[in-house]
């Protein structure tokens, strides 16, 4: 039987791994909580956008050309961006892929981010810095669920590439990269204590 197994979705996980990386990991949770006391335009707009948590996406979102916590951070990133690139067999036609923005999200309790893609970019991700046990896992959609019409729901035991949905409980110093098309969401944080990632979008240019 031949079975062919085409169009695949990628989702990248690895370790950051960078020199440093638990004192980079310290200031960069410092610098979070900082820029969320002084961010009063963030906060403003984390109230209409992002309810009970705090976003510098609508405010900060290029912190790795003010920070040199940050930009540390997108040394390691691009390295991780390179090689999923390279595994996605892109032919970049002489360009580069290059990050366009860089912003935090701290979720406390009770607070999720709904379904959302990343329009206008190539590649997305986030860097986990502190993940409680009972923060949200991140959920992918698959891309194709739009499309199917007559198709009957999959197992409850089905393998992971047969389901519709696809998690990814974080772990602190984790990099998970996709395509920006891929529609995502954060499930509820349950702890007590926050949730506090890094998110970023790489453009081709
Ligand atoms: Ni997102």
């Amino acid at each position: 039987m031949a079975l062919h197994r085409l169009f695949p979705t990628r989702i990248y996980e690895e370790p950051l791994k960078v020199s440093g990386q638990a004192s980079l990991m310290e200031r960069l949770l410092r610098e979070c909580y900082q820029l969320r006391d002084v961010d009063a335009a963030g906060r403003a707009w984390s109230r209409r956008n992002y309810p009970g948590g705090y976003t510098s996406y609508g405010s900060l979102d290029e912190l790795f050309r003010t920070s040199s916590n940050f930009e540390a951070l997108k040394r390691g990133l691009d390295r991780h961006v390179a090689r999923f690139a390279k595994e996605l067999e892109y032919d970049l036609r002489g360009k580069t892929l290059e990050m366009s923005s860089l912003w935090v999200n701290i979720v406390p309790k009770h607070t999720y981010h709904g379904l959302h893609l990343h329009p206008l970019a190539t590649l997305s991700g986030t860097f986990y810095l502190q993940v409680p046990p009972k923060s949200g896992a991140i959920q992918f959609e698959d891309p194709r669920l739009a499309s199917f019409m007559a198709a009957p729901p999959r197992k409850t035991s089905s393998r992971a590439e047969n389901q519709p949905f696809f998690r990814i409980q974080p772990k602190p110093g984790q990099v998970v990269l996709f395509e920006s098309f891929l529609r995502h969401e954060v499930l509820q944080n349950q702890d007590s204590e926050d949730r506090v990632s890094i998110s970023f979008n790489y453009h081709w240019n």
